[in-house]
């Protein structure tokens, strides 16, 4: 694109595009205009090596040939249906999550569709209520839950509500396991798993603001968590917590909400993030990945007595594109990728492979990166002020502005970019999320990428 035309673009999406999405995060907003693979390409053919996939929503390749194949056929035979009727793509998609959960939680139940992940929170949100007839939930720090008024109830960032009054059902939020910061100050190797026990006082005594001993009832119906914070920075709480938080969960009648919206479809190395640690969920919830940024679908998951038809009868929710035909054929093909190929092997290797990468460059910089985890390929990379442990934000702001500039060299000096997301509570923290397919070449080349911009910025 010649640069007056994208001058003359930009001028109009300065009067004409509303600026309350994300889009002016990066001044002046950058154009794309064809991806493939891992990669983004700009008007001028400059590739950028992308290693957070649409926030893990195209985690099986940007343009991903077998998937554009099934959504053209759908294109050209059922195209639209009204979602008060059937297709078979949709029973058959229900099948096979319903079933995904059975073998990995061994629960039985349902799937409900609709189309984005806030709105699928919004759903769960009802099916709780109607289920407990509560309105207050759990939730924790630095959970992300989306930007509906419901979602952003029981999302952590009050950033998000300020301007939108009064949320009477607000979270009350607890503090998540992040061990490298630590709420409780406490240190990983002999706390104890303090925060659980934290956690637990509250129903220790009626005084303590959750619980009526008398009547055995919480004043909160469900405990929403992701697994692994998304937006949260990535963050992958120690074995056991999960476990603990559920017994307590249990045992005081609370439901477990397990929002897989980001870290479902094998992003963390299981195709439900939460079976990597010994919880079962009573309600998942899910998006993103499953038509992997095609046609959206997003939906719940909830076991069979809170979700069953005498329960939850038809009409308890609607949307007019809920199971729409062309997201569900894709939908359908994803997990039928997912029984072909053993993507939760794929998965932890190129984490596995990924992690050492990052921690050889964390070696040359550990003054700067201050941490380096992650599970499966959920990856997180913390930014630091030259002491390992301060969150410089401004120092991750630049990193992730050079990478945007496409100016770094490739192979056989090729002009490149590298897109990078910034997450975590401080806003320091790099959350990587690379494409299921991406090589080894290309992980040599993150990282490759990633020393260019740290000799250029520190
Ligand atoms: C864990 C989690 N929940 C919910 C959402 C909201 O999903 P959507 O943006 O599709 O509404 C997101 C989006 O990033 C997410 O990561």
């Amino acid at each position: 694109m010649a640069r007056s035309n994208r001058n003359a673009l930009l001028a109009k999406e300065k009067k004409y595009c509303s600026w309350g999405d994300t889009v002016h995060y990066l001044e002046p907003p950058k154009f794309f205009e064809r991806c493939s693979g891992s990669y983004l390409y700009d008007d001028q053919g400059v590739g950028y090596l992308d290693l957070q996939m649409w926030y893990s929503a195209a985690s099986f390749g940007y343009a991903n040939e077998r998937l554009a194949r099934v959504l053209k056929a759908q294109i050209d035979r059922l195209p639209q249906l009204a979602c008060q009727y059937l297709h078979r793509e949709k029973v058959e998609l229900a099948e096979i999550l319903a079933k995904s959960v059975e073998r990995l939680f061994g629960q039985q139940g349902r799937i409900h569709f609709n189309v984005g992940g806030a709105q699928a929170v919004e759903d769960s949100l009802k099916l709780v209520r109607s289920h407990t007839k509560k309105n207050l939930m759990f939730a924790f720090w630095g959970g992300y839950h989306g930007r509906t008024l419901g979602a952003s109830a029981i999302t952590s960032s009050y950033r998000y509500r300020r301007r939108f009054g009064h949320f009477s059902d607000k979270a009350h939020f607890v503090p998540f396991p992040y061990c490298f910061r630590c709420p409780y100050g406490k240190k990983k190797a002999d706390c104890g798993m303090y925060c659980l026990a934290q956690f637990e006082k509250l129903f220790e005594t009626e005084y303590n603001g959750v619980w009526d001993a008398k009547a055995g009832e919480a004043e909160y119906g469900a405990f929403y968590v992701e697994a692994i914070q998304g937006t949260g920075g990535y963050v992958v709480p120690p074995q056991g917590y999960f476990a603990g938080l559920s017994r307590i969960l249990k045992k005081h009648k609370i439901l477990l909400v397990d929002d897989e919206i980001q870290m479902g479809f094998y992003r963390a190395g299981k195709l439900w993030a939460m079976a990597n640690f010994e919880a079962v969920p009573d309600i998942i919830v899910f998006g993103k990945a499953l038509t992997n940024g095609l046609n959206p679908i997003s939906g719940i998951w909830a076991k069979e007595e809170l979700i069953n038809p005498k329960v939850f009868p038809p009409g308890s929710t609607h949307s007019t594109f809920s199971s729409n035909t062309l997201g569900t054929a894709v939908g359908l093909e994803v997990m039928k990728m997912g029984q072909k190929k053993d993507y939760e092997k794929v998965v932890v290797a190129k984490g596995r492979a990924m992690l050492e990468r990052l921690r050889a460059l964390q070696r040359s910089y550990p003054n700067v990166i201050g941490d380096v985890d992650g599970m499966g390929l959920a990856l997180r990379l913390e930014i630091c002020a030259g002491d390992g442990y301060t969150p410089d934000r401004a120092l991750a702001d630049k990193i992730f502005e050079e990478g945007m500039k496409g100016n770094l060299k490739g192979p056989r000096g090729k002009r490149m970019g590298l897109v990078l997301d910034i997450g975590g509570y401080y806003k320091n923290v790099f959350t990587i999320a690379p494409s299921f397919e991406i090589t080894e070449k290309e992980m040599d080349l993150s990282v490759d990428l990633l020393d260019q911009i740290l000799r250029r910025v520190i």
